[in-house]
């Protein structure tokens, strides 16, 4: 039997179908049912329930996006450092196999391959990167399991939701047998308000940039694979190979789905930070070939977008319903109390993501 956490989630809804559709035995414990953040009533559950594999896909990943962690700093640390530690140390005590899922969000850039040299650029928008990238995608290579995190609070730039994730997994790394899977902006083939397909569709203006992704289905089907063929255990980068621009992915959008609305696009990352953005992005290349090296089978990433297009399931005009879902399970809106004392102020977040963006670039 599978303990799964966070069930309630995007991520963890993804893995309860799949492990549905493989007829594997699970329980999706979600919050409400069971307080699973107390380490106590975990190390008892596990005591009694000697789950197989504990997967924890419960997190603070931000909604409507990222800038939402910079308002809810003490629950994106609760739910993305301090939870990690309290699954995996009730695991370690029950000696259960443990996975957490993590993100590729922890790095910034790509590694560059200029005048026969490979050096490693964190800022894929810098205008001659980026036509560098439109040019010549093939010298660009992603980050490997073996490169540290470069996006986190031990580095001049970062956002809150990646410095708490990467933090987990510097907690977490050497505990006992687990896998930690990091996947990359999710999207699928059904709209909702956590798929990155929807959420370009709904902006109003599109920030463009080079990222790698993740189909939600190719992720977790290669995760659930990992552990069925025992994989070692460690770090394994769960994106489809190869990275696009937003602007590659709306022009999928406009070819397969012609919807009748034009797409702008933020002019710059001035532009973009200066109006409204609060969490500095993370734009990064995740390389695959440790996933793809024990067998595991993923799409390219055009492929799993042109399919995912192909097959759109919209849910309403303008995503209407989508937005509505994030109101209640899985996505939940925020609330936040600005005027809490030592809390986020928007100036600050302005001020923070553009001076962070500064850094990336000196
Ligand atoms: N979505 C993405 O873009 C993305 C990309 C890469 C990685 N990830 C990672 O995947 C994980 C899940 O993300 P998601 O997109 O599925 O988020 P989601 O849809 O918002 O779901 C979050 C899940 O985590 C649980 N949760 C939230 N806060 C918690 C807390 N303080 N303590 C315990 N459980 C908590 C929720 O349980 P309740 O129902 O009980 O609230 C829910 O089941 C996160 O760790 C995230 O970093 C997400």
């Amino acid at each position: 039997m599978v303990l799964l956490l966070g069930a309630t989630g995007y991520i963890g809804q993804g893995f309860a179908g799949e492990l549905r559709r493989r007829g594997h035995e699970f329980i999706p414990l979600s919050r409400k049912a069971f307080d699973y953040t107390q380490l106590r009533l975990l190390f008892d559950y596990l005591r009694t329930m000697r789950p197989e594999l504990v997967i924890n896909a419960a997190g603070y990943a931000g909604r409507p996006n990222v800038d939402a962690c910079e308002l809810a700093r003490m629950e994106t640390f609760q739910a993305n450092t301090l939870l990690p530690q309290t699954v995996v140390r009730a695991c370690v005590m029950t000696n259960t196999p443990w996975a957490h899922v993590s993100t590729g969000c922890i790095y910034t850039g790509a590694k560059m391959c200029e005048n026969g040299e490979m050096r490693v650029e964190r800022d894929l928008n810098r205008p001659e990167v980026r036509r560098s990238f439109d040019r010549h995608p093939e010298n660009f290579l992603g980050f490997t399991e073996l490169d540290g995190p470069n996006f986190s609070f031990r580095h001049p730039s970062f956002n809150f939701c990646s410095g708490t994730k990467a933090l987990a997994e510097e907690a977490i790394g050497d505990c006992g047998p687990g896998y930690i899977w990091r996947p990359m902006m999710p999207f699928n083939e059904r709209d909702g308000p956590c798929n990155f397909l929807s959420r370009i569709q709904r902006y109003p203006r599109v920030y463009d940039h080079v990222t790698s992704l993740s189909h939600l289905g190719d992720c977790v089907r290669a995760c659930l694979d990992l552990w069925g063929r025992r994989a070692p255990f460690g770090v394994y980068n769960v994106a489809n190979p190869g990275a696009v621009t937003t602007r590659q992915v709306v022009e999928m959008i406009q070819r397969i789905l012609k919807p009748t609305r034009p797409f702008e696009y933020w002019t710059d990352d001035d532009e973009f930070y200066g109006g409204g953005a609060k969490a500095l992005r993370s734009n990064c290349i995740l390389d695959v070939t440790k996933l793809v090296h024990t067998g595991v089978k993923m799409r390219s990433v055009q492929e799993a977008l042109e399919d995912s297009l192909e097959r759109w399931q919209p849910v309403g005009p303008n995503c209407r319903r989508a937005e509505s879902l994030a109101v209640s399970s899985p996505c939940r809106r925020l609330s936040v109390r600005r005027s809490e004392p030592g809390g986020w102020r928007p100036e600050e977040g302005r001020q923070t993501a553009k001076t962070r963006k500064a850094a990336v670039r000196g």
